[in-house]
């Protein structure tokens, strides 16, 4: 799979309907960041966004949960049709959250901070449908690209190919023409880009573009 999913963070949200629509042409994957003030110093939207959105699109709603507190907020999540919930691994209660995300219908998702250790949260790894790797710290877009991410990364990538997990490999933060290389070599197949997407003048171009880079990059083993 190689999928970008741009994140509606970078996106005028007072026109979040027809940043969704520029991009569809070239996704069926669209990244809303959820944050509460507590997990990250930053604010953003929640679940009535979500329902506002999911009247607007039949894209997948991919949400990134950075909050505090994610098991008192999954039925709100599903209720709004959210297809995926990445909380994330910092707040504890990983395998309770993964069966709740899916006795609510929806694919549960895990994010880990650029620092987390491999070895705390691999074993969760097979259970979950996306494992969503930071390569930023949680909180803002525009952020550069941390390259010592790529080490778990690959190793997230030998462990699910080598456990025949589907797991989604998904990377989110600094993701740019620049970055997308190294990040698909080393096994990422889904791709969070906020400020390349929704910075750039024509967005589903942007997409095009980050897409090929990545093609051209391959994959390491290939
Ligand atoms: C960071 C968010 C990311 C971010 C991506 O806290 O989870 O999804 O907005 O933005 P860029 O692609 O600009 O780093
Ligand atoms: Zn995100």
């Amino acid at each position: 799979m190689l999928e970008i999913a741009p994140s509606i963070l970078s996106a005028d949200f007072a026109y979040l309907g027809d940043a969704i629509h520029a991009v569809e042409p070239e996704t069926s994957w669209i990244h809303v960041d959820v944050m509460d003030g507590h997990f990250v110093p930053n604010l953003t939207i929640g679940a009535p966004v979500v329902a506002s959105l999911r009247r607007h699109t039949k894209s997948i709603l991919d949400c990134h949960l950075m909050i505090t507190d994610p098991w008192d907020y999954l039925p709100d999540f599903a209720k709004a049709g959210a297809d995926s919930v990445s909380f994330h691994f910092e707040v504890g209660r990983t395998a309770e959250l993964i069966q709740m995300a899916h006795d609510l219908g929806m694919k549960a998702g895990m994010a880990v901070n650029p620092d987390a250790e491999f070895e705390h949260y691999s074993q969760y790894i097979p259970h979950l449908d996306l494992l969503l790797i930071m390569s930023v710290f949680p909180g803002f877009p525009g952020q550069a690209f941390i390259p010592e991410v790529l080490k778990p990364l690959r190793r997230a990538r030998e462990l699910i190919d080598s456990s025949g997990a589907q797991t989604i490999l998904e990377i989110d933060g600094g993701i740019s023409t620049e970055t997308i290389g190294s990040a698909r070599r080393a096994g990422a197949e889904l791709f969070v880009a906020g400020s390349a997407v929704f910075g750039k003048p024509d967005p589903a171009q942007a997409i095009i573009d980050l897409k090929e880079t990545a093609v051209l990059a391959g994959r390491e083993g290939d």
